[in-house]
């Protein structure tokens, strides 16, 4: 292919997605469609986001969600939007959104095969301040699409179709697997396609990043403390690796997968299962981590193994570079 050829033959993630479909004969287009539904929330957010300030639509909500956080306007807004594309788009019966206390169970006439979760904006606290923020979903099929119950939901991360994220920083970036590899796509607001960038990601197999919130510290279990501390002030003569910490789990995730190097958030005295929730925010990043050729830790087991018994439930989490979860695994293991 010569440089022009790219430059004409656009790759689009709808295109990429058929493409991906045809290997799957069975399939009846129902995948794609959902994609679509997804990617136009997607398109709404990302327009809304970069218009925060301007329009008014920055600051809180006046409310709080089940989380026992203030809502932000956007946080509402960026629901109402991917609840509405995603029962609309006739290939769902069941949603869990971070934003929602309870499961939405989709009514019969619009009812699919497919179950999503997601956080319609992830790294709220970033808003106001213009920090890179984020949308990230997860895909399950149904058992038995005729009485779908919670039961389909609280599957195993392993058990997932698919699983993204869309970062919206200086360009709108979305990253997705369909379980054969990750591809990252960025919006070309010109032609409002996202178009293929990063072709079958694949995370550095060490990275020189350790990505925490130092703040929890004083509240770390023994293994984490020591991991920390190795990375700060390494005995085997090896450099000490950089911190990196945006906050908002998207982005510190997006730099993770390609840079490498590992994120995490541990349990603390405080918080026991830490804070990041499984079902859309530890399972799609983990699913995204292994078949981006990383791995992803709960300090117990390997992430995607766990099986939720509710639906906001949360899990400390390690994901990244595989050398580097590897090193924290021997961490735990050794403190058993
Ligand atoms: P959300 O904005 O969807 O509630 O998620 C926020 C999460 C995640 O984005 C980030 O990794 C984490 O909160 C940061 O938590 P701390 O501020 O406690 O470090
Ligand atoms: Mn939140
Ligand atoms: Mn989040
Ligand atoms: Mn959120």
């Amino acid at each position: 292919h010569s440089a022009d050829a790219h430059r004409t033959d656009l790759m689009t993630i709808t295109r990429f997605v058929l493409n991906e479909q045809s290997k799957h004969p069975e399939s009846r287009g129902d995948f794609t469609i959902l994609l679509n539904n997804i990617v136009l929330g997607c398109k709404f957010v990302c327009s809304a986001v970069n218009k925060a300030g301007l329009a008014k639509l920055i600051g809180l909500a006046g409310e709080t969600n089940v989380q026992g956080e203030e809502q932000k306007k956007l946080d509402v807004l960026s629901n109402e939007v991917f609840v509405k594309a995603l029962v609309s788009s006739g290939r769902t019966c069941i949603l869990v959104s971070e934003e929602d206390e309870e499961a939405t169970f989709v009514e019969p006439s619009l009812r699919g095969r497919y179950i999503v979760v997601f956080d319609p904006l992830d790294g709220s606290s970033n808003i106001d301040c213009g920090v890179s923020i984020g949308t990230i979903f997860g895909i399950y099929m149904v058992k038995d699409s005729h009485e779908p119950t919670l039961d389909d939901v609280l599957q195993p991360g392993k058990s997932m179709l698919a699983a993204g994220y869309c970062m919206y920083g200086s360009s709108c970036t979305l990253v997705l697997s369909t379980g054969s590899g990750v591809n990252g796509f960025t919006l070309d607001p010109s032609l409002g396609e996202f178009i293929l960038t990063h072709p079958d990601i694949k995370i550095p197999k060490k990275g020189k990043i350790y990505s925490v919130n130092e703040g929890n510290a004083k509240n770390w279990d023994g293994p984490t403390t020591n991991y920390v501390e190795k990375c700060k002030f390494p005995k085997d003569g090896s450099s000490a690796k950089s911190l990196r910490y945006i906050g908002s789990m998207v982005a510190d995730v997006h730099r993770t997968l390609l840079y490498g190097g590992i994120f995490l958030y541990p349990a603390d005295k405080k918080s026991p299962n830490g804070k990041l929730r499984v079902l859309y925010e530890v399972f799609p990043m983990s699913f995204l981590m292994e078949q981006a050729g990383g791995q992803a830790f709960t300090g117990k087991q390997r992430a995607l193994d766990l099986v939720p018994t509710k639906i906001h439930e949360r899990s400390p989490i390690f994901l990244g570079s595989y050398d580097d979860v590897e090193e924290i695994k021997s961490f735990y293991a050794a403190d058993e």
